[in-house]
């Protein structure tokens, strides 16, 4: 097991030392991201103490490690899991080869893309949440919002690892760019649409990482499996974080659904108007943004059928995630059947339909958050059910881009469909209210009044415990900088300090 070595400026444990020029390219790279950090994360929080847990191994007691931190001072670095010994390739073509621990020239720009691509998403998150700690629903929270900025952060650490590492000038030039592209910045966006989707309010950042994150589960999953040994190894690491970050969506939109449903017995109404003014989101706006984030995030899978998948799984790149699960390892004689816009059915060869198959194990993974909520709302006595919209609903990326269908997947006219499409997700008006509950709330162990508490603290701490200590709340000001919306906010805006719900 390796030990993270933190007396390094770069904490790492691949022994960058041992590589003057890769040390001194890194080292090059920190003090920009540092800047990066200070201009894009999250706003006015630099000289907060905040609760945060570092690793110091890769292993499974990594996270031992938890304390005050403030985050400019976070230790990002360099944590590769442990290397499986005589590790060989798990699937493709040259399945039962030894794995690549150097790039194999006829796949060097397909790789580097996909390790940009990814990459992208990392800062991207960061830039999408850095003001939502202005308005958190409780201390507890905005720790959890911290960690998740911090870890997005090394997670594009990661990355830029490998594209130092492995890439030559090429690597280094991307690790430049995956700080000079911006989330919603008009003319150099982040790659991917779901990333530069504003996000102005905490029910988006629970249902961001409910979902958004769970598609980052999925890609590292099948990166874990790439003959790549140096890729495979920085993401089964990276897996070990993500998933506090999905845990953070799952519990959050369940304490969402928990008060909705104790307003609800207080008023003794589901009458989505009362529960409103009851200051709590009631659960067909709920219903608005899980179409909305979900419909999004169907998108990162890339189209039904895809020449460049198939590519990636047989050279061996990029498998499916936890690959052992399958029988047939090598795809060249299964077909996998499509139903296409026009009810058509298509045999398509399984290869170029891997994307597909990706999408459909992650809706199954969705679905267990959606029984627990609906579990919960079940036993309150109400009929209403929770639904994930269907793949085809709202997409922009393969065949059934464009095309109006409602969130059970059935077509309908065109004209009827954009009638109806704010039924189905947030329309400027719901936005509006969610956005009138975002009043912060700092007293350690109070919440919002929209959020029930959580079951615990962080660390077996009280969920009461000060996870997040600065010099004064009192006064606040919006640093002047770029919005998540990409529009440069020109004036400071003075806030008084709202009391606890
Ligand atoms: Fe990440
Ligand atoms: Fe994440």
């Amino acid at each position: 097991m390796s030990a993270i070595n933190y007396a390094e400026k770069i904490p790492n444990n691949v022994n960058i030392g041992g590589d003057r020029t890769l040390q001194r390219a890194l080292e090059h790279w920190q003090p920009r991201f540092l800047q990066w950090w200070g201009e894009m994360g999250p706003s006015d929080f630099k000289s907060a103490d905040v609760y945060l847990r570092t690793a110091i191994s890769v292993d499974a007691q990594g996270w031992a490690h938890y304390g005050a931190t403030k985050m400019p001072d976070y230790r990002w670095g360099i944590f590769l899991a442990d290397a499986t010994p005589e590790r060989k390739i798990g699937f493709g073509d040259a399945m039962g080869q030894p794995v690549w621990q150097q790039v194999p020239g006829e796949y060097r720009s397909t790789l580097r893309r996909l390790i940009v691509t990814q990459g992208d998403t990392e800062p991207a998150s960061v830039e999408q949440q850095r003001l939502l700690g202005h308005t958190c629903p409780s201390m507890y929270d905005l720790r959890n919002l911290f960690q998740i900025n911090v870890e997005e952060g090394r997670h594009l650490w990661a990355m830029v690892y490998l594209l130092h590492a492995y890439f030559g000038r090429d690597g280094r030039e991307e690790a430049e760019e995956l700080l000079a592209r911006h989330s919603g910045d008009a003319d150099k966006p982040r790659i991917l649409t779901t990333f530069n989707e504003p996000m102005s309010d905490w029910l988006s950042l629970f249902c961001f990482t409910y979902f958004t994150d769970r598609d980052g589960k999925y890609q590292l999953k099948s990166f874990a499996e790439s003959a790549f040994d140096p890729l495979s190894r920085t993401c089964r690491f990276m897996l070990t974080e993500e998933a506090h970050h999905m845990f953070v969506g799952e519990t959050g939109i369940s304490r969402v659904v928990k008060r909705t449903l104790e307003v609800m017995k207080e008023i003794g109404s589901d009458d989505p108007a009362r529960v409103r003014a009851k200051g709590a989101v009631d659960l067909q706006t709920l219903q608005k943004y899980l179409n909305f984030w979900c419909s999004s995030s169907l998108d990162l899978f890339g189209s039904e059928i895809s020449s460049n998948s198939a590519a990636a799984f047989a050279s061996g790149m990029k498998g499916r995630p936890d690959e052992t699960q399958y029988e047939d390892h090598v795809l060249r004689s299964s077909v996998f059947e499509m139903t296409l816009p026009d009810e058509k059915k298509e045999q398509v060869p399984m290869l170029n339909a891997l994307n597909e198959v990706m999408r459909e194990s992650y809706l199954k993974d969705c679905e267990i958050g959606l029984k627990r909520w609906n579990r919960m709302i079940e036993r309150a006595g109400h009929a209403l059910r929770l639904t994930l919209p269907s793949s085809r609903f709202r997409r922009s990326i393969g065949p059934w881009a464009g095309v109006p269908v409602d969130p059970q997947g059935k077509p309908l006219e065109k004209s009827l469909y954009e009638k109806r499409l704010s039924e189905w997700i947030p329309s400027p008006s719901d936005r509006a209210f969610v956005q009138s509950l975002m009043q912060r709330v700092i007293e350690p162990g109070k919440m919002a009044g929209w959020i029930a508490p959580p079951e615990r603290g962080i660390n077996n701490l009280p969920v009461e415990y000060e996870y997040v200590r600065r010099r004064s709340w009192s006064s606040w000001t919006i640093s002047p900088g770029v919005l998540p919306n990409g529009k440069s906010s020109a004036r400071s805006t003075r806030r008084k300090r709202t009391t606890a719900a």
